[in-house]
């Protein structure tokens, strides 16, 4: 178990991720906390291919003001895979609002290799936070070895200790890119998981569309209007009226780790199963008797974590 000492300087954190509505959120709160120091953004294929995500990313930039480095990273999984979420995300990745067109410049660098560079010039070891498919992250490790001690930390979305979303076992992130999520288990990085076990406490609930209305601002407008058409496509798909904003609670539990609790457990991802390829493999009891190999999250302090979300929110405005 990695004890965490609540740190008084900011964290430094790259995000890599696939905007996707929660991405868009986990972008905003990463960006407009104390406690955090975004160094970068970089994306991967998953709820859109490349070419959207890596829009979508630079337009919620813009939206939210969050002026950082952003590179574009694969499109398709180590052994080539790749898939849509169009039928939760919708046709751009991030229907449901006008966003702005992007006004800060996509870097020249792919994303393993921006992420390379903030690690080297960053003097503190950095932490990496994942939400969407791990293929960036995966070839990170691969290409950096030697960078992996200038690693504090791989915070990711992804799996579950139940049941999956993508296919009754699998979870999206995880069963677009198994391989990948095996290198980032076996890394012997610490590492946290956010499965769906905790990121389907932090539902959007009509409480919190109600205090989104009353921020008033041309920003929370525009994230209603996200977060209306992703409760829509959730209950379609998912019968859950009250969509789960996933990614974010990767974000807030490195702001405060009591926002979630988590057990220390084996982890491992099912390559091989006809029926349960990408399945995360969480061993709560130990059953394996295999070493334990990731923090596991389990469940979410809801109040808290929405106090978080709304004030990152609230702050967009008074940045600009
Ligand atoms: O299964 C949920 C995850 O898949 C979230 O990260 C969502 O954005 C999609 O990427
Ligand atoms: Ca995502």
């Amino acid at each position: 178990m990695w004890l965490y000492a609540k740190s008084m300087t900011p964290i430094p954190l790259i995000l890599d991720c696939d905007p996707g509505h929660d991405d868009a959120l986990a972008m905003i709160l990463a960006a407009h906390n104390p406690a955090l120091k975004l160094l970068g953004i970089t994306t991967v294929s998953g709820n859109g291919g490349i070419a959207k995500v890596t829009l979508n990313a630079r337009r919620v930039a813009t939206l939210a003001n969050i002026n950082v480095p952003i590179a574009e990273g694969s499109g398709k999984s180590i052994l080539g895979a790749f898939e849509e979420a169009s039928d939760i995300h919708g046709e751009s990745a991030l229907d449901g609002a006008e966003l702005p067109q992007p006004v800060m410049e996509l870097s020249s660098l792919h994303a393993v290799d921006l992420i390379a560079k903030l690690v080297r010039e960053n003097s503190e070891p950095v932490t990496l936070v994942a939400t969407g498919p791990l293929t960036n992250i995966a070839l990170f490790l691969k290409m950096y070895p030697n960078l992996k001690t200038n690693i504090s930390e791989i915070v990711f979305m992804g799996g579950s200790a139940s049941r999956g979303n993508r296919t009754p076992y699998a979870e999206f992130n995880i069963w677009m890119d198994p391989e990948a999520a095996d290198v980032v288990l076996r890394s012997g990085l610490p590492l946290t998981m956010c499965g769906l076990d905790v990121t389907h406490q932090a539902l959007v609930t009509p409480e919190i569309f109600a205090r989104l209305e009353k921020m008033a601002t041309p920003v929370s407008k525009t994230i209603i209007g996200l977060l209306k058409f992703f409760a829509k496509t959730y209950d379609e798909v998912f019968e859950m009226p009250d969509p789960p904003l996933h990614d974010p609670v990767a974000i807030a539990l490195l702001i405060d780790r009591s926002v979630v609790k988590s057990r220390f457990a084996n982890v491992q991802i099912e390559l091989n199963g006809n029926l349960t390829r990408g399945a995360t493999v969480v061993d709560i009891y130990n059953r394996l008797g295999e070493k334990a190999n990731c923090n596991v999250a389990l469940e979410l302090d809801f109040d808290q974590f929405w106090e978080l979300m709304l004030q990152a929110i609230g702050k967009i405005d008074a940045t600009k």
